[in-house]
């Protein structure tokens, strides 16, 4: 099968598409044949040796985490899917090794959802991992429903779902985004638009999400507030009885369930700002690199 691999921490020219074996399901796991997958920040670190001291995977690496495809085998034990089934999953490929830039991946079936109802099995692979980053940090905030939350990098991949489910738990919700994007978040559902020029005001927040490396948003948060960070390179500072805490995202094929039901249903939409093949997996690399995306970058399989 045709995969991009990275041959050894560099550049994006360092990502190439090569032949390998097409992998063999194990027990409980399934063989997806790939529509699609996503870049995400993630790739960069490990694609440029900034992660290499969390990455434990000998070269060439196949990259990616966000997968959709379709069902074309089953390991022995699987009861969760059926050959023909079009399905989602997240591979949390810098611990496992496990990669999605290729036409066939196998995993473990609970690591895979049903694909969202109505919605292109290519586009699909936008949801895993920004999907289950923002639910997972909603999860270790835990809002009160009307309470109010402030998402920065809110029309961001993770900020952009994170604003959607927010809304969609009765949260109040304020979006902190570049000056061209506050129509874009109030498009989310933010109630509240906050830029550089028009900037929160102090402690208006219960709760803050801080998705852009802006730790000083926590001056947005009330004494006493909470917030959660998923960029370990800037965290935000414990002040005022203010609890900080990190959030990682972590494999989880039920809860990825859960949020594609929520696609079905058009509480989260899914955005896309391009779609690149095998071939171009460094050209994502850079487009995502230089900032402004509006959506997910995808890599077709086909
Ligand atoms: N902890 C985890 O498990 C986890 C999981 C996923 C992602 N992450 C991290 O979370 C971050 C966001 O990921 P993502 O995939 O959502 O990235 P993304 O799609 O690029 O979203 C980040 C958003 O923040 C915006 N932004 C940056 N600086 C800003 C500023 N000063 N004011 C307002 N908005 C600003 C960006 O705008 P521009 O594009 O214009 O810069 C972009 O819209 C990354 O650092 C990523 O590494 C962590």
């Amino acid at each position: 099968m045709r995969a991009n691999v990275l041959h050894r921490y560099g550049g994006p020219e360092q990502l190439t598409v090569v032949e390998l074996p097409r992998p063999v399901p194990g027990p409980g796991q399934i063989l997806v044949r790939a529509a699609a997958s996503a870049v995400n920040p993630v790739d960069i670190e490990v694609r440029s040796g900034q992660a290499a001291s969390r990455v434990s995977h000998p070269f060439p690496m196949v990259l990616g985490w966000d997968l959709s495809g379709t069902v074309v085998e089953c390991g022995d034990g699987v009861t969760r899917f059926a050959v023909g089934d079009q399905v989602v999953a997240m591979s949390a490929q810098m611990a496992t090794g496990v990669g999605t830039h290729a036409e066939y991946v196998a995993l473990d079936a609970t690591l895979a959802a049903p694909a969202p109802r109505g919605v292109d099995l290519v586009h699909a692979a936008g949801l895993p991992l920004a999907g289950l980053t923002a639910d997972q940090a909603l999860e270790v905030l835990a809002p009160a429903p009307g309470s109010t939350l402030l998402v920065t990098g809110a029309v961001g991949a993770v900020g952009g779902f994170a604003v959607q489910l927010a809304v969609d738990r009765g949260l109040k919700v304020l979006a902190l985004v570049r000056p061209t994007d506050v129509e874009a978040a109030r498009a989310l559902g933010a109630h509240e638009v906050f830029t550089a020029e028009h900037p929160v005001p102090h402690g208006v927040a219960d709760h803050l999400l801080e998705t852009a490396g802006q730790p000083a948003a926590v001056d947005g948060v009330r004494d006493g507030g909470s917030a959660v960070s998923i960029v370990p390179t800037a965290p935000p500072v414990a002040e005022r009885g203010i609890d900080v805490r990190m959030s990682f995202v972590e494999q989880d094929g039920d809860r990825l369930a859960r949020l594609g039901r929520l696609v079905g249903e058009s509480v989260l939409t899914l955005r896309t700002a391009g779609v690149f093949s095998l071939d171009e997996v460094g050209e994502a690399h850079r487009r995502l690199a230089a900032g402004g995306s509006r959506g997910k970058l995808l890599v077709a399989a086909e």
